[in-house]
């Protein structure tokens, strides 16, 4: 049996990375989990500088998961080269850096200074919810979402993944779109806009009013929009939305993914990631698969 999986043309051990901002840099969860038995570990979004991120209260609990508008706190690329690049390489696991920026030049900027660095892969961040200016900007109009993709074509030189918002009407309008600019792989989804309100307080429980939803409550909006986005375009596709055990990650392999992020589930289950790869092997010794492709979107 082969976990292995090439995502545009990245080998990883098996299909099972992190959902960037759910896994700080890998840091934090190295004493929980064995980096070196998932596939990539993919990073909290990085700007050009050091962004500050809303105004607290800025988490919530909700019914099958959370919100979040955390607003993209990061330390800038600066300090992200220094502290986290070398710690992470430490690891057996490729590196997926996820890139946040207000403008396309902010975006071009942290692309091009980690052109030489030694990371496999970038996500590029159009889908934030929380970030008022760029960020979901460029990931609800597809003629920005092709620009945005080509600007930072053009600097880039690990493979690119667009990261696509579901807060839009057609979620393979925006795969297309970024297909046509020249992405490498699509990531999916981000949050889904929601708010909470603190009947007592009589106030909205987030401080930025909306919030990002995540967890197990959004996973058949996931799985739903991997398979739409599988049936319309033919790049790679890593899904995620709500994964919280195997099972769930095969549900978007079956879907169409052909990788998956686990994001939401590490705070509460710090292990998850390693027992989602392990769970995958039993699944495809149960049903004889010999490899992740055979399973890949066989659900039509
Ligand atoms: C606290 C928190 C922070 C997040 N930060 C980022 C981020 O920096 N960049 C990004 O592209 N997505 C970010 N996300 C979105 C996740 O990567 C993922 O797309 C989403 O949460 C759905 O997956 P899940 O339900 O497994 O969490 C964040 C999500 C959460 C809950």
């Amino acid at each position: 049996m082969d976990t292995r999986v090439t995502i545009a043309g990245v080998e990883w051990k098996n299909p099972v990375t992190t959902a960037s901002g759910t896994f700080g840099s890998g840091a934090e969860f190295a004493e929980f989990v064995d980096l070196n038995e998932i596939g990539a570990v993919t990073t909290k979004g990085v700007a050009n500088v050091p962004w500050p991120g809303n105004p607290t209260p800025r988490v919530a609990e909700t019914y099958g998961g959370m919100m979040n508008a955390v607003g993209l706190q990061n330390p800038g690329i600066d300090v992200f080269c220094k502290r986290d690049i070398p710690f992470l390489r430490k690891y057996d696991t490729k590196i997926i850096v996820n890139v946040c920026g207000r403008t396309t030049e902010d975006y071009c900027e942290v692309v091009e200074r980690l052109a030489n660095e030694d990371v496999d892969m970038l996500e590029i961040n159009i889908s934030c919810p929380n970030v008022k200016e760029g960020g979901i900007a460029f990931g609800q109009n597809p003629k920005a979402a092709e620009d945005i993709t080509k600007a930072v074509k053009r600097y880039a030189k690990q493979p690119v993944i667009m990261k696509l918002s579901p807060n839009v009407t057609d979620i393979t309008e925006m795969a297309k779109a970024v297909e046509a600019g020249g992405a490498d792989a699509v990531s999916l989804i981000n949050t889904l806009t929601g708010m909470k309100i603190d009947i007592h307080k009589k106030a909205f429980a987030l401080a930025n009013k909306t919030g990002g939803v995540s967890g197990p409550a959004i996973k058949p909006i996931a799985v739903r929009m991997v398979y739409q986005v599988a049936n319309a375009i033919s790049l790679p596709i890593i899904g995620m939305g709500g994964i919280a055990t195997a099972d769930d990650a095969i549900e978007f392999l079956l879907a169409g993914a052909s990788a998956v992020s686990v994001g939401t589930a590490n705070f509460v289950n710090p292990h998850v990631t390693a027992e989602v790869v392990k769970g995958i092997e039993k699944y495809m010794e149960t049903y004889g698969f010999d490899q992740i492709s055979d399973l890949v979107g066989i659900v039509k």
